[in-house]
This record gives structure tokens, C-alpha cells and sequence, in this order.
């Protein structure tokens, strides 16, 4: 289906062309004045040039073609040669109709859909999940879900951090505690142990413990080292320990992944790509692509419009070790054999960009992707707390994430307590908690533009009023109380959702040319990788709709055919809201 925008400038072109002008000429934008009218075309300003014409004639002849048209109730001509424009109501309610019929309220689907990789989370294995990892996860999610929405073929991988240094120093750190485990006895060949010699709160505390050592204490650090490289160069204990924190680990990301509604459709991490990487540096030494430069091999990457110094990607350290890209790059190739993706995304910190930069121009020079492959970087702000800096614990430690999301919920259960008009009791209200208290985390991160730092303010974003995931689901709920009221009052929503009418007041209008909005947005979105997109249009429709219900008593209205042509108004607000915030990735509780 047409935006809205097509159609009313559609139009517009017809009467610029009729009265002889370019037609192209014609585009409507919204008003930048809406106390005078609700959209406008700046076409004339942009031909008096062309026709040596002052603007405003031109428009006053195009106002002449447009004053019997069906789409606008008045197109008026105004100095210095504007057009300000406002639609009938019959226009505004016929185009919400069509919508309300089509599938996906009028988003059309993309015609050439691609197979899309999108690499997001990254969490390290060993490490608890931190806030640092929680942008990248809620952001991913989005983008991932408004491609598929959209028709793309979209696969989601985790990409794990589970095959570097800190493998090496955990399995250092067992070592000295636990130096009679079998996994240590390099002449042992029997089966090993099924169950994990550690539990995860033990693992949790050992890395933090061993990454301060190795800073203090060269012999340890080098112990450590040594232990990577035998878990990398297959030493059957030490594979078979790494792979007990990977799964211990993975089990308890996954959970939390759950609460925060990320789903990955691969769990791979840099360990996967581990027995590709010597065909991989084969391939480029042979394609000469790349050099050994102070016992290190690298691949230049600079371009001549460089402005800033980008250096070349290394691909083996000089002691023949593997590094963050020679993994990163592996996986590139893997991907290109297993998805053929269209389309790389990588949703990261921004302090990541210069390194992202490096691995696509290594990627691209060395031919691992098809020159037409797109290479996207997101690279995410941080997630500051009052003061500015990096969201830190009281004490200035590393906030966990499931002490963030404890504290969120904590915080809502007590906004939602505080309610008078809250009847449950606490324990009824903490499920509802949790649902809002993620819609608020989720909302206060995807409103800001993907790449700007923003404050994590607790109580902000857990406020029912202003731009808050809080206040969206306030309204959803709203909706849905009044819809169930109709239906103990012997309504059927299901009879009535497509009864839309022509507004019959400003409000109403206004609600309408909101939900209008949906098919450009969500489009949008899709293509600037922009979440905030969508949550800037659910802002501005709960507004209307607030608005619109502040002044009207709908179930009380005496005039059927009005009455039901608000309720599939509200039913069609209620869906396309839903939609969205599932695009999101957060629900509404059916009461709070
Ligand atoms: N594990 C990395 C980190 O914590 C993030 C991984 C991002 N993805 C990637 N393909 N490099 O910084």
C-alpha cells in the first residue's frame, strides 16, 4: 500500500502538471506549521526558477487545480509561495480503512529479500554478562526483528567470545587450585568426567580474580598464556575442560538472554572457527594479499582518501598466535560458505569502529566476500549513569546486568504499588513488574539513536508519563480495558475491527494521520538500522490516542455507527502498537 505521503503528493504532482508545470515538483511533506495546516509542498519556491515565475503564482494555479480534490479539504496558496495543505476526513478514513485490511497495515514486503547475517551480543565466556553487552544485545534484537518483519531472511549468531586469553588464564587459575584434576594428567586417555569440576558462581569469581593477577605477576601471566596456546593447539584435557565452562557458561547466558527476549539462532563463537584459520592464511599468503612485516603477517588496508591512519590488519602475531581478527575473519569466510549472505551486521560498542573498519576493507581487499556483499558496523553508544561516565555499580564496580534488571524491577514494583488504583497485591503485581520493568530497560536503551551515549536514569524510565516504554504500555493497556468493557457489554471486537469510519472530530483525524504513519516508519527503520525510528512513532501515536480518548466518551455514545467505528479504532491502535513493540522486543501486560 502507498504512504501516505505518496499518495497525498501524488496528488499534488497531477495538479502541477495540469496546470503545466513538472510534475516532480509536487511533493508533500509534513507541516512545519501545523497550527495552519497539516501538510505542506514547497514545489513553486523550487520551479520559479525554472518557469521565471514568482513562486507564489505558480501556486495559486496549482490551488485552483486542487480545489475540487477529494484528498484535500483546503490547499491554500500562501506568500511567499507555499502550499499549505489539509486532507478531508473522508480521505484520512478511507486510507485508515485500507490499512486496517491490509496485512501488515500496509507495509509491503520487500520484493528482493535478502539473507542477512547479524552478529550481536558477544558476550565473553567466563565473564558474567555486564551492561557493556546489553546495547548490543537489545539493539541487535531489534534491528534482527524489523528485517524479518520487513521479509528479509534474517539469521542471528551470538558470537561468543570463548577462545582467547581469558580461556587461558580461567584454566591457569584451576590449575593452581585444583592441580589434581585429570584434565592436568597429560598421560591420561580414559573418557572425562561428565559433570564440571566447578560451578558457575566458582567460575565467576575466578576470571576477574586471575585477569588482576596476570597484571601483577609476569610468571602467572606467562602460565596463563602457555595454557591458551595448549587449549588452542588441541590438548585433549584442556579442550575437554574449556569445554565445560562453555557450556556452564552458555547455560547461564542463556537464561539471562531469555529475560531480556534475545533469541540467537546460532550460539558460535570464535572457537568455531578455530580449524579454518591455517587454510585461511594460506589463501592469503597465495592471493599475496598478505606480507610478513616485522615477523607479524599483516594485510595493508589503508586507501589513499584516508583522513585518519588506519593500520594494517593483522592476521598472525609474530609468536604465530590469533588475534580478535584473524577470528573475526575466519568467521567471515564461514559465513559466506554456510548463509551467502547479502548482508553482514555487526552491532557493537562504537570504540569498535576503526577495528570493524579494518576487518571489512581486509575482507573486501582479500576477496572472502562478493564485492556486492554489504558490510554493516552499528556501533553503540555507552550507557552512562548520572554523572556522565560509564554506568558503574555504588561502589564504582561493574554493574551485572541481572543486578541492572533486578533493580529495574525492583524500582517498578514499586511505582506499580504505589498506584492507588492498583488493586493486586505485591505478589501478584511482580510478574507484571517484570514485563514492564523490561519494557522500560528496553524502551529508555532503543529511544536514543543507536550510536549517541545516553544516561540510564532508573527513574525516568520506569515513569508511566513522557517517552517511556512504561507510558506505551499504559496506553496498550488502557485500549485494552475499554475493548474489554465493550465486550462484557455484549460488543464483538471481532465483528466490529473493520468499521472504520471518517473522523468526525480533530482528535480523531489526528489519531488517524498518526497510525497513518506506520509503513514509512517501520520502512524506515529497516533501512537506517534505527529502532528509535519505531519508538518515536509509537510515542507520537500514544500521544494522539491519548488525546483523542481524554476527548471522548466512547463507550457511552449513543450513535452505534459512530461507537463502532471508535472500537476498530482502538483495536487497530492496540494492534499496531503490539506489533511494534514486539518489534522492539518487549510484551504488555494485559493489566497494570
Ligand atoms: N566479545 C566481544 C567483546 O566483548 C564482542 C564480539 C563482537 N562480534 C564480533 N564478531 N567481533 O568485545
Amino acid at each position: 500500500m502507498d504512504k501516505l505521503l505518496d499518495r497525498i503528493s501524488e496528488e499534488i504532482k497531477n495538479a502541477f502538471e495540469q496546470a503545466g508545470y513538472d510534475r516532480e515538483l509536487g511533493r508533500a511533506t509534513e507541516s512545519n506549521r501545523p497550527d495552519l495546516c497539516e501538510y505542506q509542498c514547497n514545489g513553486a519556491m523550487a520551479g520559479a526558477k525554472q518557469y521565471k515565475k514568482a513562486p507564489i503564482m505558480i501556486a495559486n494555479e496549482v490551488a485552483a487545480k486542487l480545489a475540487d480534490s477529494a484528498v484535500f479539504a483546503k490547499a491554500e496558496a500562501v506568500a511567499p509561495g507555499f502550499l499549505n495543505l489539509t486532507l478531508t476526513e473522508a480521505f484520512v478514513g478511507d486510507y485508515i480503512k485500507e490499512m486496517r485490511l491490509e496485512q501488515k497495515f500496509g507495509l509491503e514486503e520487500i520484493r528482493n529479500p535478502r539473507e542477512i547475517v547479524i552478529d550481536y551480543g558477544g558476550p565473553n565466556i567466563a565473564k558474567p554478562l555486564h551492561v557493556g553487552h546489553l546495547r548490543p544485545a537489545i539493539i541487535g534484537e531489534s534491528v534482527k526483528r524489523i528485517a524479518r518483519y520487513i521479509g528479509h531472511h534474517v539469521v542471528g549468531d551470538v558470537h561468543l567470545g570463548d577462545w582467547g586469553q581469558p580461556m587461558g588464564l580461567v584454566i591457569n587459575e584451576l590449575k593452581v587450585r585444583k592441580p589434581d584434576l585429570v584434565y592436568f594428567d597429560e598421560n591420561y586417555t580414559g573418557e572425562y568426567p561428565t559433570e564440571p569440576p566447578f560451578t558457575i558462581a566458582e567460575l565467576e569469581e575466578i576470571y576477574p580474580f586471575a585477569s588482576k593477577r596476570s597484571k601483577e605477576d609476569e610468571a602467572y601471566k606467562a602460565d596463563a598464556m602457555a595454557c591458551t596456546f595448549k587449549l588452542q593447539s588441541g590438548v585433549r584435557g584442556y579442550r575437554a575442560l574449556w569445554k565445560h565452562i562453555v557450556d556452564v557458561s552458555v547455560t547461564d547466558l542463556k537464561k539471562i538472554y531469555q529475560i531480556l527476549g534475545v533469541e540467537f539462532d546460532l550460539w558460535n563463537g570464535e572457537s568455531t572457527v578455530h580449524d579454518r584459520i591455517p587454510e585461511m592464511v594460506d589463501y592469503m599468503k597465495k592471493g599475496n594479499y598478505a606480507y610478513m612485516s616485522e615477523g607479524a603477517l599483516v594485510v595493508d588496508v589503508k586507501e589513499e582518501t584516508d583522513t585518519k591512519e588506519v593500520p594494517p590488519c593483522m592476521i598472525l602475531k609474530s609468536d604465530g598466535a590469533y588475534l580478535y581478527n584473524t577470528t573475526d575473519l575466519a568467521t567471515i569466510m564461514m559465513r559466506m560458505e554456510q548463509n551467502q549472505p547479502d548482508e553482514i551486521i555487526y552491532v557493537t560498542d562504537k570504540r569498535q569502529d576503526l577495528y570493524f573498519e579494518q576487518v571489512f576493507r581486509c575482507a573486501r581487499k582479500t576477496k572472502l566476500v562478493k564485492p556486492e556483499t554489504k558490510l554493516v558496523h552499528i556501533g553503540n553508544g555507552t550507557m552512562n549513569g548520572a554523572d556522565g561516565k560509564p554506568f558503574k555499580t555504588r561502589d564504582g564496580g561493574v554493574m551485572r546486568l541481572e543486578s541492572l534488571i533486578r533493580d529495574i524491577n525492583d524500582e517498578m514494583l514499586k511505582k506499580i504499588m504505589e498506584n492507588p488504583k492498583y488493586e493486586l497485591t505485591e505478589e501478584e503485581a511482580k510478574p507484571t513488574a517484570q514485563i514492564v520493568g523490561m519494557a522500560a530497560l528496553k524502551y529508555g536503551d532503543l529511544s536514543n539513536q543507536a550510536s549517541k551515549d545516553y544516561i540510564f536514569d532508573i527513574d525516568r524510565f520506569t515513569s508511566s508519563e513522557g517517552n517511556t516504554g512504561p507510558y506505551i504500555l499504559y496506553t496498550i493497556v488502557r485500549i485494552k480495558s475499554i475493548l474489554a468493557k465493550f465486550a462484557e457489554e455484549g460488543g464483538n471486537c471481532e465483528q466490529v475491527y473493520a468499521h472504520i469510519n471518517a473522523p468526525v472530530n480533530q482528535s480523531e483525524k489526528q489519531l488517524m494521520m498518526e497510525l497513518a504513519k506506520f509503513n514509512a516508519s517501520i520502512e524506515a527503520a529497516c533501512e537506517e538500522y534505527a529502532p528509535h525510528k519505531v519508538c518515536a512513532y509509537i510515542y507520537g501515536l500514544a500521544d494522539a490516542f491519548n488525546h483523542f480518548y481524554h476527548e471522548t466518551k466512547i463507550l457511552t455514545e449513543i450513535d452505534t455507527t459512530k461507537k463502532t467505528g471508535w472500537i476498530a479504532l482502538l483495536i487497530l491502535t492496540r494492534d499496531v502498537l503490539e506489533t511494534c513493540i514486539e518489534l522492539l522486543g518487549f510484551s504488555a501486560p494485559e493489566r497494570m
